[in-house]
């Protein structure tokens, strides 16, 4: 060690200024001390005074300082004890960034000599920066139509330590959906990355929260969080639906037009315009049905559109989709079955197929005067005729199959105590109230014979029948009815010499049945009517044999047998 000795001599400060620089050279045998940071104030670091070979009682008298380049005073020496401690806080991260190495440089001075000495002081990295990340929630948005396997960054997360207690490690909360992948990068950071592993529903899970956890190496261990929140998009995967797949509905015939016969409501659990939803009628409607009603499109109400008429058809099936708006566009089906409920809205109908006027006075007990035969459109009770006849009048109706009546002398006539009789026939359905016939002229044989009918559809007084009551409103019950009238002029005079009175339009209880399979064509053979009813071919012609009569009653068998509406019968 050299020792600087004072020169007084002016020319000699060349020299002084070697030796400065040589007593700087002494230094070069550094001190060498280490401790951790955020050590506490007064924390031992050396024993300074004599680790540079100085006795304690020289360190006042040889003004022994310490400098250190804009350090502070971070350290300090006791010159009682020559001990070098702590006394502010060293945060090593404050004092040197990120850089591997970090250490307080001291220059130890003394005079008499002027000797300087350098200590290094290195600050050893604790643990004490846990993982950090840059927001506490990172919000991804994620289509639920993401394949498995798709992959989506994170940011991670970054501390202020080194080495170990800097080196992270990444955690995901449990969950079904994701797993955590770490990308090495080149810079030796970790890339966090979300893996799809199951596939997300939307409507099932709107949105996820998970938690991920970053650790780093040091001892003990600490730890940064982030919120991952998770909102699932939406994709057009459900189609829209109806709480029911067939809606029936029973509605009135004759309802006013507008009338509402079902509102739909279908739904569909996507989201925004995925869940916007237009109804319409599917392809498969026909035409006809299409005409009957109005489907808005928008708000899904149906509603009738044209007359409904339960003789027209009694049912409507309507195919209704509904579609909604995402691209591609979903559709939900359902079927709406309308039961038509009739109404007692057709008047029965009468008609006289047969008279045998004028009458002999002479006539037996059991002629038959006039063949009547009823319907009515209308079903059940609506369409259920009973045949009235004017009371006190020697006649009586006799009932010869379903609707078919005959007009039957009851008593003996006399022409001299009455010459003509008016006989009102009134056909009523058992609709509430009832409708009553109608009669039309003309149908009946050789008009010669006919001496008179209403003619007129005009409603007359009904005969008083047991339990019913007049019309108050509500079609779906009956109204006031129609009768027609048969004047019946009596004669002494044979004027049907011709036929024997005994065979003579006696009621036809003797019946025939035949069967006839429908869509027989024109010409099928039916059965040997006339020699079924006993009657002579000759007498056929002269005896002016006709068969309405016979055909309705086909007809009445046909459509019980095999349930043909009317119009769909050829005979
Ligand atoms: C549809 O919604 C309307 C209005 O809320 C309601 O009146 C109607 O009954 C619903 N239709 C069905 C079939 O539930
Ligand atoms: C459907 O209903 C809506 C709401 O009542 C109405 O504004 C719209 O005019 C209707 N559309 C049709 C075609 O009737
Ligand atoms: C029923 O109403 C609609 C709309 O007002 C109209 O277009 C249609 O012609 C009407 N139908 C009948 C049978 O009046
Ligand atoms: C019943 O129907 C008849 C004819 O079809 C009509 O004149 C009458 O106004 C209707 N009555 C009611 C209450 O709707």
């Amino acid at each position: 060690m050299l020792v600087y000795r004072p020169i007084r001599q002016r020319t000699q400060r060349l020299l002084l200024s070697f030796l400065l620089i040589a007593a700087c050279e002494t230094g070069s045998s550094q001190v060498h001390y280490s401790l951790p940071e955020e050590a506490k104030h007064g924390t031992f670091v050396g024993r300074i005074a004599q680790d540079l070979g100085l006795e304690l009682e020289e360190l006042v008298p040889r003004l022994f300082r310490v400098a250190s380049k804009g350090r502070g005073d971070l350290l300090e020496v006791n010159l009682q004890n020559g001990i070098l401690f702590v006394n502010s806080r060293i945060d090593r991260e404050e004092l040197c960034g990120r850089s591997a190495e970090c250490s307080i440089h001291l220059e130890v001075i003394v005079d008499r000599p002027l000797q300087v000495f350098h200590v290094e002081v290195e600050v050893k990295d604790i643990n004490d920066n846990p993982p950090v990340f840059s927001v506490s929630e990172q919000k991804l948005s994620i289509y639920e139509s993401r394949l498995l396997d798709s992959r989506f960054p994170l940011e991670g997360a970054s501390d202020a330590d080194i080495g170990e207690n800097a080196m992270l490690t990444y955690r995901l909360s449990p969950n079904d959906f994701f797993t955590l992948d770490i990308i090495n990068k080149k810079d030796k950071g970790k890339l966090p990355v979300l893996v799809l592993r199951k596939l997300l529903d939307r409507e099932e899970n709107p949105q996820l929260q998970l938690l991920l956890t970053a650790t780093d190496g040091g001892k003990p261990e600490l730890m940064g969080f982030v919120t991952l929140l998770i909102l699932v998009l939406d994709a057009n995967d459900n189609a829209p639906l109806f709480d029911r797949s067939v809606y029936e509905v029973k509605m009135y015939e004759n309802s006013a037009n507008q009338t509402l016969v079902i509102w739909l409501n279908a739904s569909d659990v996507d989201e925004g315009i995925n869940k916007e939803i237009i109804y319409s009628f599917s392809s498969l409607v026909p035409p006809s049905t299409r005409r009957k009603f109005l489907m808005n499109e928008s708000t899904g109400e149906i509603r009738v559109n044209d007359a409904i008429d339960f003789e027209d058809s009694n049912t409507y099936e309507i195919h209704v989709d509904v579609t909604d708006k995402g691209n591609p566009p979903m559709v939900g089906h359902c079927t709406v079955l309308v039961e038509i409920l009739d109404e007692n809205d057709n008047s029965p109908e009468v008609v006289v197929t047969s008279l045998a006027l004028p009458v002999r006075e002479d006539a037996h007990v059991g002629t038959v005067i006039a063949l009547i035969s009823v319907s009515d459109r209308d079903s059940g009770a609506n369409g259920q005729v009973t045949c009235t006849l004017t009371p006190h009048v020697p006649f009586k109706l006799v009932s010869t199959f379903k609707n078919y009546y005959s007009l039957v002398l009851d008593s003996a006539l006399d022409r001299e105590s009455l010459e003509n009789y008016e006989v009102v026939v009134t056909a009523r359905d058992a609709g509430s109230p009832s409708l009553s016939a109608t009669a039309s002229s003309g149908e009946g044989p050789p008009k010669a014979d006919l001496m008179a009918f209403s003619p007129s559809l005009t409603p007359c007084p009904l005969p008083d029948v047991e339990g019913e009551e007049q019309s108050t409103g509500g079609n779906h019950s009956s109204k006031v009815g129609y009768c027609f009238s048969i004047f019946i002029v009596c004669f002494v005079n044979i004027l049907f010499h011709r036929f024997p009175p005994q065979i003579s339009w006696e009621t036809g209880s003797s019946q025939v049945h035949y069967s006839v399979p429908e869509e027989a064509k024109h010409g099928s053979f039916v059965g040997r009517i006339a020699q079924d009813l006993g009657l002579e071919l000759e007498e056929l012609v002269p005896r002016l044999f006709r068969a309405q009569g016979v055909a309705l009653y086909l007809e009445e068998i046909v459509h019980s047998r095999v349930g043909l509406s009317s119009q769909e019968l050829r005979i």
